[in-house]
């Protein structure tokens, strides 16, 4: 081995994940030469604003001009921690066309254009390695690509956002409020520069369209994907979610079905006992289920500096090997079947559904009828009798079809006795 040979990159962004990246590779130094077979030379730190004030890195560095380092014939790898689409996707490209390897942890620009990417990877003989961009520092990406590549994968479900997470446990645990809790998940770091896309769901629809294209072998995008986030959900759900054996989590789900992939983001009642139950804290978990290998469960740190560095610094230590070793492209995509998306609606669901009625004789009855009308069966009912006349209705039902629960819903809602209809959550 040639103990002399310096491999040169570019970081694209030194915000949270960068400058973990800067900070690991540093720490790595001299071990790299270990590990990869060559040392690692940070060339150029592309940034947006040259006025900000950095720590941690050589000001030298630092450059506003993309055109330096696609210009650099020396650097091999680019690795593109700014986030957003454009102009990340933009940079990718001209980087993977020059014939540089590059390293993402960008979901937003995999979720949606993947594909094209991977296929301008492909043409190049390149590598584009994205572990980071779902789930942090656990390693599912390469989990799901290569280690379960035997089995036949027919269902992949996660708890994949770091701050939607913590917000639920710290709902859930010490009874905090939802805005406090968010806004303790942006302090960690956790939550991405704008939380909408935690808190609605989007983040954990990239990843989930992002690992379902890997799981089945067939493209799936961010724009397929219903996102339903945790904004509705109250200390209220989270309690009688309790009492009835479940815990509210917020997953990502895609199955394959004979017709179909069905994949999903929403909040779900989870039983107490299934291992996804038991993620706290801004830890993420992707559960999976296969012909061969039967159930396996990932767990790790989702979100945040240091975790996410070290699924970077994995990837670029895999790209230093392929270098090494004249293999960069080795792995490329793996979408090569053409499975159909299915339509919202048309997928199966348990549901809790908790509503408020006038205390009369024939409300429940009248839901009930109106449920089974609709082939929705129920599998529970529990009513507590307010003050005000008022009662409050919870009813869990068994897997039904999403558009008959929604015909459902519609009915129940235009009743008379129909106060509000509090809360409609589904159950794993
Ligand atoms: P961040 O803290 O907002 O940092 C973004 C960095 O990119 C900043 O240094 C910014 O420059 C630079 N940048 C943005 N737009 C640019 C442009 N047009 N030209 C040049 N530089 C630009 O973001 P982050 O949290 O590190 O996230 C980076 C990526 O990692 C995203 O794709 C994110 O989804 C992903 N990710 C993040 C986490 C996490 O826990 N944070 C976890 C997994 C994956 P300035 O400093 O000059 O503003
Ligand atoms: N905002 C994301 C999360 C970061 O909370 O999980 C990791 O992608």
């Amino acid at each position: 081995m040639d103990k002399r040979r310096v491999i040169r990159a570019a970081l694209l962004g030194f915000g949270t994940v960068g400058s973990g990246v800067y900070l690991l590779a540093s720490r790595l130094g001299e071990e790299l030469v270990n590990k990869a077979g060559a040392s690692l030379e940070i060339r150029r730190i592309l940034v947006r604003n040259l006025d900000k004030k950095r720590e941690g890195a050589d000001p030298a560095l630092f450059t506003d001009n993309w055109n330096e380092i696609l210009e650099d014939e020396e650097i091999q790898i680019v690795i593109e921690l700014m986030g957003g689409i454009e102009p990340a996707r933009t940079y990718v490209s001209e980087a993977l066309k020059a014939g540089k390897n590059v390293v993402t942890a960008n979901k937003d620009l995999l979720a949606e254009y993947g594909g094209e990417l991977l296929e301008l990877a492909k043409q190049n003989g390149c590598d584009l390695m994205f572990e980071a961009s779902v789930a942090g520092a656990v390693p599912i990406i390469r989990a799901l690509k290569q280690s379960l590549a035997g089995a036949e994968l027919t269902e992949v479900a996660g708890i994949v956002n770091g701050t939607t997470n913590y917000i639920l446990t710290k709902m859930s645990e010490v009874s905090m409020d939802y805005r406090d809790a968010l806004e303790l998940a942006m302090k960690k770091g956790y939550a991405e520069a704008d939380p909408t896309a935690d808190v609605e769901g989007y983040d954990a629809g990239r990843k989930i369209a992002i690992m379902a294209s890997i799981a089945f072998n067939s493209r799936v995008t961010f724009s397929q994907v219903p996102t339903e986030g945790i904004t509705k959900i109250t200390a209220k759900d989270i309690q009688y979610a309790r009492d009835f054996g479940y815990v509210i989590k917020l997953l990502g789900i895609a199955k394959k079905e004979e017709d179909g992939i069905e994949v999903k983001v929403h909040p779900m009642l989870v039983p107490e006992d299934h291992p996804l139950a038991s993620v706290r804290s801004s830890f993420n978990a992707v559960f999976v289920r296969g012909d061969a290998c039967d159930e396996a469960m990932f767990m790790g740190r989702g979100a945040g500096k240091m975790p996410t560095a070290s699924a970077v610094m994995g990837d670029v230590i895999d790209v230093m090997v392929n270098i090494i070793h004249g293999s960069c492209g080795r792995m490329g995509c793996t979408c090569y079947k053409n499975i159909p998306v299915k339509e919202e609606g048309s997928t199966m669901s348990k549901y809790f559904l908790r509503v408020q009625v006038s205390d009369r004789p024939g409300a429940l009855a009248n839901i009930a009828g109106v449920l089974g009308n609709n082939n929705v069966s129920i599998a529970q009912v529990y009513q507590k009798r307010s003050e005000n006349g008022v009662a409050e209705l919870v009813i869990i039902t068994d897997r039904v079809m999403e558009r008959n629960f929604n015909d459902s819903l519609t009915v129940i809602r235009g009743m008379t006795a129909m106060k509000e209809v509090s809360s409609v959550i589904r159950v794993y």
